[in-house]
């Protein structure tokens, strides 16, 4: 039985090999068979259809302003609404180690765990975020954001 020190030891040694995003979690998956749904980039396939947000309901108001968010637990998604007045739609988890810890702020989205940073088109900004996150297509109409 690895434990949890071995595991993280193991996981740090392939980072250091170059190894990030899915051919890491290929590679890490693949030795351990154990603990994969929380390091890594999990994001899965949203629903068919996509999932909407009404701008009218007060649940949604924070994305009325620029600058604003709104994070969705259940499918794992954060929408923002930029400094510029775009709609953009990234995943809650985080590439750097797989916390469901992605929030917006002044124009770029940021992991709360360890300080990644992103830009709206899902970048890396800083060493933390360099695997990047996986980004959504956003369509309006009327109030209803769509995010596929
Ligand atoms: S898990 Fe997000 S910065 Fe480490």
């Amino acid at each position: 039985m690895n434990t949890i020190e071995e595991k993280m030891n193991r996981l740090t040694f392939l980072k250091q090999l170059g190894l990030t995003g899915a051919s890491l979690m290929a590679v890490y998956c693949g030795v351990t068979m154990t603990s994969c749904t929380n390091e890594g980039d999990i994001a899965g396939p949203l629903p068919t259809g996509g999932i909407t947000f009404d701008l009218s309901t007060t649940a949604n108001a924070a994305l009325r302003t620029k600058g604003g968010y709104v994070v969705d637990r259940t499918n794992n998604i954060v929408v923002a609404y930029t400094n510029v007045g775009t709609y953009v739609a990234v995943t809650l988890i985080c590439s750097h180690e797989g916390q469901k810890k992605i929030t917006y702020a002044t124009d770029k989205f940021y992991c709360t765990e360890h300080g990644a940073t992103f830009d709206n088109s899902g970048k890396g900004t800083n060493s933390n975020g360099s695997g990047g996150l996986k980004t959504y297509t956003v369509t309006q109409s009327g109030t209803i954001l769509t995010v596929s």
